[in-house]
């Protein structure tokens, strides 16, 4: 097992990644902790031993459980069980769950303690560190939030074991991400590993390796924690270099916006990395070589690099200008001489041609 710290000055915590991870949680909790709620759903094929007394809060399944009333919910029963200050929140799932976990922690008393226990690949490399933290409102995904950083998590990759496939696949598009953000082992490198010892020795999901010929391992998980750690502690508020986490984001959310919800998360980022390294390589920013290396990537995870046929170009580009990080114009996170940045004013001919390229 390894530990990588998030190193923020006033607050460091570290993530511990590797099979059984799990059972560091009793030591984890503060001391002075009388109570911890565990947020989860019905769904997580794991139950957790927080060691002190647990008041477990079960949340619906999907992106749909991102609410307010869910954050009220869950703050009412941490009020009738009497909770405080001193005590501790510890989200248990993926993605949705860590979002909605430290969101209620962030507001319960003006902001108490927690832990996440990502069980999902996505979470473990991606949404349960950094403390990114919200719920969705109609208007819009993650119009509410907060900054709230855990005191610890957990990334227990013998949870990725039993993962669905598709949700497997989604943290894979995430994982190709960092490829191009630090250094990474190969995709063939892990598959080979995950084929060859499984699950039982090295905790890999084999799960996903059995069905899309690609797998990560601990040492892989760990590489990807260590990218996002550094990134996080150098910008913890995304002023600047925290926004190249959004690598392959600008399409993925258009394309998902736009409504093809049978592409998953981390498949749309897939589409949206090669959309990316299309963009750049006309820029003038990357080589042919580069770009062929995106593609190599991608296809090592076996995730796609094309665009769904019937999404419509007009009503994509028209999606890039409500992005996030678009201030003036269309703003990509694109590769290039310095590495990943984001890079605004691009020409909308270019990024309409690339578009084309992706058909
Ligand atoms: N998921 C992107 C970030 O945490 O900044």
């Amino acid at each position: 097992m390894t530990a990588i710290n998030v190193e923020l000055r006033d607050r460091p915590y570290p993530v511990h990644v590797g099979p059984k991870a799990l059972e560091m949680l009793g030591a984890l909790i503060p001391s002075e902790a009388r109570r911890v709620a565990v947020i989860t759903q019905e769904s997580i094929p794991w139950s957790v031993d927080p060691s002190i007394g647990a008041l477990t809060i079960t949340v619906p399944d999907g992106e749909s459980a991102k609410s307010l009333s869910v954050i009220e919910d869950i703050c009412r029963k941490m009020a009738v069980a009497g909770f405080t200050r001193a005590d501790v929140v510890v989200a248990v799932g993926g993605g949705v769950v860590t979002d909605i976990g430290g969101f209620a922690a962030a507001v319960y008393h003006r902001g108490i303690r927690f832990i996440n226990v990502a069980t999902t690949l996505l979470a473990q490399v991606d949404a349960a560190i950094g403390g990114k933290t919200g719920v969705n409102l109609v208007e819009g995904k993650n119009l509410v939030g907060a900054f709230w950083q855990p005191t610890a998590v957990i990334c227990d990759t013998e949870m990725l074991t039993t993962l669905p496939i598709r949700e497997y696949r989604s943290g894979l598009g995430e994982v190709a991400k960092y490829h191009f953000l630090g250094s990474v082992p190969a995709p063939n490198a892990a598959t080979t590993g995950a084929a060859t010892t499984g699950a039982a020795t090295t905790g890999a999901a084999t799960t996903g390796a059995a069905t899309t010929g690609a797998a990560v391992d601990a040492e892989v998980v760990a590489a990807c924690v260590q990218i996002k750690a550094d990134v996080v502690a150098a910008d913890e508020r995304e002023g600047g270099r925290r926004a190249i986490l959004n690598y392959g984001h600008t399409l993925a959310h258009a394309i998902e916006t736009a409504g093809a919800y049978d592409l998953r998360h981390g498949e749309a980022v897939a589409v949206g990395i090669a959309y990316a390294a299309e963009v750049a390589r006309r820029l003038g920013r990357i080589s042919d070589e580069r770009v062929t290396e995106h593609h190599q990537v991608l296809s090592g995870y076996d995730l796609p690099c094309r665009l769904p046929r019937r999404l419509d170009t007009e009503e994509l580009l028209g999606l890039f200008k409500r992005d996030k990080k678009a201030v003036e114009g269309v703003t990509l996170v694109l590769d290039g001489p310095d590495g990943v940045e984001p890079v605004s004013g691009i020409d909308p001919t270019i990024l309409r041609d690339a578009l084309g390229t992706l058909r």
